[in-house]
């Protein structure tokens, strides 16, 4: 799979936090970025069981119906001492308004139900890049770290006010954006992509 300085990519993603980093991601590699918002691409259901699965649904989805390759991102925070939940059920766990204090406080209430107030965690971020003829790769990053309690920060989005990565002491959210664009799980599965050679300088 080839795609050129220049060329257009859909990013299958309804989630303002997510589109701005891919967005970011991409900036510097001359591909430009056209958001599934902006033409109407339908969400389709997430019905697989892993990152890579729902990863792979929502890219080929975008791209049959948009009729240009695209990229989409599933991601989300596995608690080791919850079982790696919530998992791919992360965006979930906000329940039907998507607030993200929603799915904090569930997750310190079900620690605090096991006599924790903290635990190991990590991000996972798969990113699947699909034609519109269905031909598809796929690319997955972590980033692990732990959790901590009450949420701090006002950058980034979903669970990064309580997630404090490996080696660092602030939040996600409290450091600067550029600063986890080079650190998170969806830096480091672009970077698998870019490694892949898919950007290319010509066809
Ligand atoms: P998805 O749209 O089903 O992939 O949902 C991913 C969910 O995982 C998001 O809505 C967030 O809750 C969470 N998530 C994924 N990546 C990040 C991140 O970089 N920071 C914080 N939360 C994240």
């Amino acid at each position: 799979m080839r795609l050129p300085r220049g060329s257009q990519l859909v990013v299958a993603s309804h989630n303002a936090g997510k589109v701005r980093e891919i967005k970011a991601l991409l900036g510097p590699h001359g591909i430009e970025p056209i958001s599934a918002g902006s033409l109407g691409l339908p969400e389709p259901e997430e019905t697989g069981l892993t990152f890579a699965a729902n990863a792979q649904i929502k890219a080929q989805a975008s791209a049959k119906a948009s009729g240009h390759a695209a990229l989409a991102d599933d991601s989300g925070l596995c608690v080791d001492a919850l079982d790696g939940a919530p998992g791919v059920y992360s965006a979930r766990w906000a329940g039907p308004t998507k607030d993200f204090r929603v799915g904090m406080n569930r997750i310190h209430d079900e620690l605090r139900h096991k006599g924790l107030s903290t635990s190991a965690a990590k991000f996972v971020c798969a990113l699947c890049i699909a034609l519109p003829s269905g031909e598809a790769q796929t690319f997955e990053g972590e980033a692990h770290g732990r959790l901590t309690f009450p949420p701090r920060g006002d950058h980034g989005f979903g669970f990064d006010p309580i997630f404090v990565a490996n080696g660092m002491e602030q939040t996600f959210a409290e450091i600067d954006p550029a600063q986890k664009h080079a650190m998170s799980h969806r830096a480091k599965a672009f970077e698998k992509l870019l490694h892949s050679g898919i950007f290319t300088e010509s066809l």
